[in-house]
């Protein structure tokens, strides 16, 4: 059965409180348990993590490698800034896809760069937390070939 790697970075464990405007008010839980629902339905597990540090996550990806088939990333405010984040993924050389609940194009300028993007199969942004549920139909049409 394929692991998916679902991979959350800064600031996404205050879900639910932080800017609801923005984020809504979904919890970080509830968008672990839609993401495993929804792969579960194209028999597929998934290994959630998350954390505030950069290094947390480049490590969280390594060591995802040896048993996942593909990430689902929303790597916060590290998607505008990390190379070394991006340097992680390709070194694994999974497929992944990019995901942020905002529309990132529809914010602050800085916002519209990524450098994950590149290295991503495909980018939802602005689906909520939906898109993470797109997120697992894009790597199970991916992984199926
Ligand atoms: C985000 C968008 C980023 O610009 C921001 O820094 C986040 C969340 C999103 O999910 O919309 O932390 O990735």
């Amino acid at each position: 059965m394929n692991e998916i790697l679902l991979v959350n970075g800064p600031n996404l464990n205050l879900l639910g409180s932080r800017e609801p405007d923005v984020y809504g008010a979904i919890t970080l839980a509830d968008i672990e348990a839609r993401t495993t629902e929804r792969a579960r339905e194209h028999r597929m597990t998934v290994r959630s993590t998350q954390s505030n540090h950069e290094g947390v996550l480049i490590d969280a990806i390594h060591a995802g490698a040896a048993t996942a088939s593909g990430i689902i990333i929303n790597p916060g405010g590290l998607t505008h800034t990390s190379v070394a984040l991006r340097d992680a993924i390709t070194a694994v050389a999974l497929p992944v896809v990019e995901v942020h609940l905002s529309n990132v194009f529809a914010r602050e300028e800085f916002r519209r760069h990524s450098y994950i993007s590149p290295v991503a199969i495909a980018v939802i942004s602005g689906a909520g937390a939906r898109g993470y549920e797109f997120a697992v139909d894009a790597l199970a049409d991916r992984l199926a070939g």
